[in-house]
């Protein structure tokens, strides 16, 4: 087995609960903006993809240097082991961005990188003529940051977001990472109840029901790195048997979804059963302002409108009122919304026990958590 400096990419304000992903899976890491580093062989790679619930790509970082001038990226690109990496068929498109560079041509730094690893492989196999690439997909990218070139190779293939399982979508649906980071932050447990009252394609529930059972992500999925030589297939039979064991399949759930639109219920319905939770999560179509429960101790996770359309903004304001109403009944449940509207909580009613800076893709929310009571403590006898 080989050793690989691995990179898992995160949205902006989730390193920490991807480094968290990554220590739980057994790997020291370190976490720097927008991704989270760590050394590890061809295992860690396949489980990193199979496990890591939001992080947005895995890749394996090839190289790191300081380059200033064209000839020193592509010299110092050429000196790279890129024989090791890339078969002879390999297909190896090249993406690149710059940020804060002397190099800002990103088309220019991206042909560069291109004609090193040319070269490179050239001498090794031992050919004169072009590369037909016709064989696996190794895609490189090189990132340049402060004049410091980071070239990686994506393991990943489409973005960990995509689970496979959301087969229909609403209007403003939520990554599935960032739904899976929203649960995360709750702490909830499995034998507690789960709410999202703005389901809208079911995302929250779907990953809190693939949390709440212990199940793999990506395990329905495939990997790019699936089709590379160096990582055996067993690695990944390994891996994936690893994860079906560990899977909790009996674990009872008690997860509803509601939403104030039939039509997302039956989407968010349509993609539960994708994701094989048909008949775990109960979903319905309610308004939030009717929302009461008899249980207790339970969890409720949303993600409303927040309101920054045209003329939208009273009517949502209107609803988190109704919404703070509905939920001040509910003094066990510990309740965490995710909104871009600064004055949610004079809205809402109530201040919040804690608020975390979130980034909705480019939006910057708030998750307003109002903590719950805590269960009484059971008195030994
Ligand atoms: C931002 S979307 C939620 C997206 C969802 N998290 C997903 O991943 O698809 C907000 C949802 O809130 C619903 N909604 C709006 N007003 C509501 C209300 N008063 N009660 C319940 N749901 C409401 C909308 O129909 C919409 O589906």
């Amino acid at each position: 087995m080989g050793k690989y400096q691995i990179i898992a990419t995160a949205a902006m304000g989730l390193e920490a609960l991807v480094a968290k992903e990554v220590r739980a899976l057994g790997y020291d890491c370190e976490v720097e903006n927008g991704r989270v580093t760590y050394l590890g062989d061809e295992t860690a790679i396949a489980r990193s993809n199979l496990w890591l619930r939001t992080a947005d790509r895995i890749k394996i970082k090839v190289g790191e240097f300081k380059a200033f001038t064209f000839d020193e990226l592509f010299e110092k690109t050429k000196a790279l082991p890129w024989e090791q990496y890339l078969p002879e068929d390999a297909e190896f498109p090249v993406i690149g961005k710059s940020v804060k560079s002397k190099l800002f041509s990103v088309s220019d730094c991206q042909a560069i990188v291109k004609k090193a690893v040319v070269e490179r492989l050239k001498k090794h196999y031992k050919r004169n003529s072009w590369f037909e690439e016709n064989g696996a997909l190794y895609r490189i990218e090189i990132a340049l940051l402060k004049d410091v070139a980071t070239i990686t190779i994506d393991a990943s293939g489409s973005g960990l977001h995509k689970r496979g399982y959301r087969i229909d979508q609403g209007e403003a649906p939520l990554k599935e990472t960032m739904a899976a980071a929203l649960v995360m932050l709750t702490n909830w447990k499995a034998d507690k109840p789960f709410m999202d009252p703005f389901c809208g394609s079911g995302t929250i529930p779907i990953e809190a029901a693939m949390i709440g059972q212990n199940i793999a992500p990506g395990f329905n999925r495939e990997f790019v790195s699936e089709a590379w030589k160096w990582i055996p297939e067993k690695v990944w039979d390994d891996a994936r048997m690893e994860a079906e064991d560990l899977a909790n399949y009996d674990q009872p759930l008690d997860i509803t979804g509601s939403d104030i639109d039939h039509r997302m219920v039956k989407i968010a319905q349509g993609n539960a059963i994708e994701a094989g939770f048909g008949d775990l999560i109960d979903f319905k179509q309610m308004q939030v302002r009717d929302i009461s429960t008899s249980k207790e101790y339970g969890v409720i996770v949303g993600n409303p409108p927040y309101g920054e359309r045209l003329g939208e903004k009273k009517a949502v304001e209107h609803m988190y009122k109704e919404m703070g109403q509905a939920f001040s009944k509910l003094d066990t449940w510990s309740i965490y919304i995710m909104t871009s509207n600064e004055d949610f909580e004079q809205f809402y009613g109530k201040p919040a026990t804690k608020k975390r800076k979130l980034f909705n893709g480019f939006i910057r929310t708030d998750l307003y958590q109002y903590w719950g009571k805590k269960p009484p403590r059971q008195q030994n006898i």
